[in-house]
């Protein structure tokens, strides 16, 4: 089993649609997922397949009142364990027991991927200290990218291994910094780029991942592609001519 965390720095660059998103793709792939939140003071993972109102969290798992399998709701396969919409529920909670409880219980998964927190605060730190692995999001620009070299910083120091940056909401513009840029500010491979994509919002607005949404557009096959590194093959939804046509046209317009 392989615990990936999926980190940031700066908020709202994309972390939970990357976590949800590559969730549903590993599934797809036949591989036992669970996602979990780990933003548990400021939690969405939950909205993001309709289990933001469900009344078993994480923090029951962390206070000891549930068992990890009995809050990990199921969507499509992956196993999402949302946090609390209520902030007060995730008041003074504790994740550095997580870890262990994740190591018993999801032992016969294949991955555990968290959504942790922006910021380096306790939450993000909890995070950190669980993963073997994580994959930074960044977007392309000078304030999301000087908190992520905050962050494999961090990360860095307490021996976490960095698979990649994922470029987020690329737009295609000149004033956005360029994936050759990036690497060499990060000293990190960029691993994918995604456009910005008004799908992610209208899958949002109807509580699904957009690899669900809309499996194929050019955003969900650099999310496939993404997913397709951590496994030893290729998933890809399958292409009608129809859907390469429209697929190239939606990478000729993005660089207008
Ligand atoms: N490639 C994209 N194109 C357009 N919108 C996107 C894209 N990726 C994410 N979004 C949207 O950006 C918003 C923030 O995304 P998300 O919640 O995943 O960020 P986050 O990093 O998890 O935020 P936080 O730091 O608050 O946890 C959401 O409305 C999401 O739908
Ligand atoms: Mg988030």
């Amino acid at each position: 089993m392989e615990i990936i965390g999926v980190f940031s720095g700066k908020g709202g660059v994309g972390k939970t649609t990357i976590a949800s998103n590559l969730a549903v793709v590993f599934s797809k792939a036949g591989k036992r997922v669970c996602v979990v939140d780990c933003n548990v003071t400021a939690s969405h993972l939950g909205l993001h397949f309709n289990f933001h109102l469900t009344p078993l969290s994480i923090t029951h798992v962390l206070n000891g009142r549930a068992e990890l399998v009995d809050v990990a709701h199921n969507f499509e396969g992956v196993s999402v364990v949302p946090a609390p919409i209520d902030p007060y529920e995730a008041h003074g909670v504790d994740l550095s027991s997580l870890k262990k409880l994740i190591k018993k219980e999801l032992v016969n998964y294949d991955f555990v991927i968290l959504d942790t927190a922006p910021g380096f605060g306790r939450e993000m730190l909890s995070a950190a200290e669980m993963c073997e692995k994580a994959i930074i999001v960044s977007t392309p620009d000078i304030a999301a990218v000087t908190d992520a070299v905050r962050g494999i910083r961090i990360l860095g120091d307490m021996g976490v291994e960095i698979e990649g940056i994922v470029l987020n909401k690329v737009f295609g513009k000149k004033f956005e910094l360029s994936s050759g840029e990036v690497e060499a500010i990060l000293e990190k491979p960029v691993i994918a780029e995604i456009p910005f994509s008004l799908k992610f919002l209208e899958a949002l607005s109807l509580r699904i991942p957009l690899v669900i949404y809309s499996e194929k557009c050019l955003p969900s096959l650099e999310i496939h592609a993404l997913a397709s590194r951590f496994v030893e093959e290729k998933i890809y939804p399958e292409l009608g001519p129809g859907d390469k046509i429209k697929i190239f046209l939606e990478k000729k317009l993005r660089n207008l």
